[in-house]
């Protein structure tokens, strides 16, 4: 499997090799990753089109823009509202949607997807905009499981494609994973760090291995959590104290799971544990796998290992 190979080790700071600038991006996916990513492009001064398949949801992205933009703001500008308001009315100048993927990346230099987590529908995308995009153009992977090549296999720009993962809530999270294949190229990679810098948050370079590095660690780690509760070690609650208290953790590994969504997290393990079936650290979980067969996902359905109003 091309994931567990092909490994290269990459420089956070050559300096010799150039880096393009990316001033133009077109993020494919208006959900709240997509959204969360637009948001931090556009306040740092890009211009960013949000792609999805329907007017609708494009709609609920830019609501959800401006709600968490009103929530920055009324931290960043708390003496001064007005000032505040022209700072979200400039931001969203730098915002503008379509559901028209093709003619939005006719003059972008950066495309980030973050759809659905399916190879196959990932691979047509990309395949399809590869045709239709600028030569320069780098196109990036939001994905959280999929391995970058496979999906970059699908184009022929193998040597301008990466990933870059963000964490949620975007606008919050400071950590970029900026993922380099065995055949991106040198300056693709150094343009995807630059354009992290740039949104202000802190890159890692990571390899095209399972999970990268955040993912790799944390599933595992909330995997654990639920089978320590099958097994009548702890109650949930309880165990998001501890390792809110004991090991200084923002949310427990419930709150997380729930926050993450539970469809999310299994997804991930699945194709893990496909990947390496004797694994125990991708071991299924019937509690985990019965919440997602009642459709209890966390914190989107309204209920998950908790109940949400
Ligand atoms: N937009 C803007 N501001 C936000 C925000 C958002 N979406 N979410 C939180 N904030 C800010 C606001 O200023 C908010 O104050 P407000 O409620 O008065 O507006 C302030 O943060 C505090 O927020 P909360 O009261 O909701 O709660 P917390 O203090 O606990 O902070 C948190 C929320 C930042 C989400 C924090 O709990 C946290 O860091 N949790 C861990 C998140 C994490 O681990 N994410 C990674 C998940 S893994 C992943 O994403 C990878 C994927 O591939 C699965």
């Amino acid at each position: 499997m091309a994931f567990f190979t092909h490994h290269i080790t990459r420089s956070l700071s050559s300096s010799v090799v150039r880096n393009a600038v990316i001033k133009n991006v077109t993020i494919i996916g208006g959900g709240q990753m997509g959204a969360g990513i637009a948001q931090v492009a556009a306040v740092s001064g890009h211009l960013v089109t949000i792609v999805d398949t329907s007017d609708s949801v494009l709609i609920k992205s830019i609501k959800g823009i401006e709600g968490s933009l009103k929530r920055v703001v009324k931290k960043k500008f708390a003496d001064k509202p007005e000032a505040g308001q022209e700072f979200i009315q400039n931001v969203m100048k730098n915002v503008s949607t379509s559901t028209d993927a093709a003619a939005a990346v006719k003059k972008t230099d950066l495309v980030l997807e973050a759809i659905v987590e399916n190879l196959k529908i990932k691979q047509d995308l990309f395949s399809g905009l590869d045709k239709v995009a600028p030569e320069h153009t780098i196109f990036a992977s939001n994905t959280s499981s999929l391995p970058i090549g496979d999906i970059a296999s699908s184009t022929n720009r193998l040597d301008r494609f990466g990933g870059l993962h963000f964490f949620n809530p975007v606008p919050m999270m400071k950590l970029v994973e900026v993922i380099g294949t065995s055949a991106t190229g040198q300056e693709t990679f150094n343009s995807l760090l630059s354009f992290s810098k740039a949104l202000g948050k802190t890159p890692v370079s990571c390899k095209d291995t399972p999970g990268f590095i955040v993912n790799r660690l944390l599933v595992p780690y909330m995997m654990e959590a639920i089978r320590l509760h099958e097994r009548g070690h702890g109650s949930k609650e309880d165990i998001d104290i501890a390792m809110k208290l004991g090991a200084g953790y923002p949310m427990g590994p419930f709150e997380l799971l729930d926050y993450v969504g539970l469809d999310t997290a299994k997804f991930i393990l699945d194709g893990w544990s496909a990947m390496d079936p004797g694994n125990p650290l991708f071991a299924q979980s019937e509690m985990l796998n019965k919440l997602v067969a009642e459709g209890k996902y966390g914190k989107k359905t309204g209920e998950g290992f908790y109940k949400y109003n």
